[in-house]
């Protein structure tokens, strides 16, 4: 077999010159700066991961790659897997390729999920749909989605592959059950964790588990790293519900009030309403559906039931094992950045 057609031109090899250029953090990366410091060099080889394979010889295709690419997001999915792997054993080459792979499906997910929340903003930039139009950022999408797999193969295990694959079908799902559930006011909170465990809690808990795996980890150890992962994950979901009805937007650095928008039972939301008498819920349900309501409108009514402080009770509780589990890790600069990971979950504001 012509084993020369499947490496493209762009991708990766191994000892290639890949991590020469050192390229600084994103630019949204603040407030993790120290969180990031004991693969503060991992990083930057992730980034120049990115900034090879996502350019391109079309001009046009360049300039959207470029876009998707430059569009800095925190990098949170490659710290997963970098940490966990820094935190069970020795940091290699298809950790790197893993986690370019990781951020590349992300930013795919993203830029399909801004045209189905018709989002303007993005990591502090207009998002694809509004520069390009939505038929361009399909593709676009479609293209970071195949070619992470490309990057990803690079590893040469057909198992991290396999765990890959399996979490990409599980965030589609998650996708595909929220936009399907858009106006179901009636969803329960059981009903919410799963789609937010699907669609958010999948990709983080697969990063951590890729991390520990190809530091050769064992099943056990894989299994703890992925449930880490995954309860970050949903807390991570559940503050980024929060942050949609009370972010400050240049902070947060994308379009907020989307949920509303589209129809999207939130926990604060579900929690109001599960809270309420008939009566209430009945007006409640008619704000929400209302195209005119804003956050602001929503207001009155989340602060009455203290719905913002029980979602961010949630997100506690869920962060609370992952933050158990970094403790009990043997004492390392990556496992203290587990924990630090941990604690700005809970903590953000972008
Ligand atoms: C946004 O993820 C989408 C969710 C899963 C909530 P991030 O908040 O990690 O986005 P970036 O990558 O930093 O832009
Ligand atoms: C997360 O959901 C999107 C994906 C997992 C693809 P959101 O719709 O809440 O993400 P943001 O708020 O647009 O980043
Ligand atoms: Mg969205
Ligand atoms: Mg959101």
């Amino acid at each position: 077999m012509d084993k020369e057609r499947f490496v493209s031109q762009t991708a990766s090899r191994p000892n290639d010159d890949m991590v020469t250029e050192v390229p600084p953090l994103p630019g949204n990366a603040n407030g993790l700066e120290s969180v990031y410091l004991p693969i503060r060099t991992e990083m930057s080889s992730v980034e120049s991961i990115l900034r090879k394979e996502l350019s391109n010889e079309v001009p046009f295709v360049d300039e959207l790659l470029q876009h998707s690419w430059l569009l800095g997001g925190k990098r949170i999915r490659p710290a997963f897997l970098l940490l966990a792997g820094a935190s069970c054993g020795t940091i290699r080459e298809p950790h790197l390729q893993m986690a370019a792979a990781l951020e590349m499906i992300h930013t795919a997910t993203l830029i399909h999920d801004d045209i189905l929340d018709e989002a303007l903003t993005r990591r502090h930039r207009a998002t694809a749909n509004s520069t390009w139009g939505n038929k361009i950022s399909v593709l676009l999408g479609d293209y970071l989605f195949t070619h992470s797999f490309h990057v990803a193969s690079l590893s040469e295990s057909c198992e991290a592959l396999r765990m890959l694959a399996v979490a990409s079908n599980r965030v589609c799902e998650g996708e595909m059950r929220q936009n399907a559930w858009q106006g179901k006011f009636d969803l329960t909170e059981a009903e919410y964790l799963r789609m937010i465990t699907e669609k958010t809690a999948e990709l983080c808990g697969v990063s951590c588990r890729l991390g520990a795996f190809l530091s050769g980890a064992s099943q056990e150890q894989c299994d703890n790293y992925e449930s880490y992962g995954r309860r970050l994950g949903v807390a991570f979901q559940v503050i980024d519900d929060v942050l949609d009805l009370v972010g400050k937007p240049n902070q947060v650095g994308k379009t907020l009030g989307t949920d509303l928008v589209n129809q999207k039972p939130t926990l604060p939301v579900i929690h109001c309403l599960q809270e309420m008498n008939p009566a209430a819920q009945e007006e409640f349900k008619t704000i929400l559906v209302d195209r005119t309501s804003t956050c602001d409108t929503l207001m009155p009514y989340l602060d009455g039931t203290g719905s913002i402080p029980y979602a961010r009770s949630v997100a506690e509780n869920h962060a609370k094992g992952a933050i158990e589990f970094a403790k009990s890790l043997p004492s390392s600069p990556a496992a203290t950045s587990l924990r630090q990971l941990a604690e700005f979950v809970l903590l953000r504001s972008h």
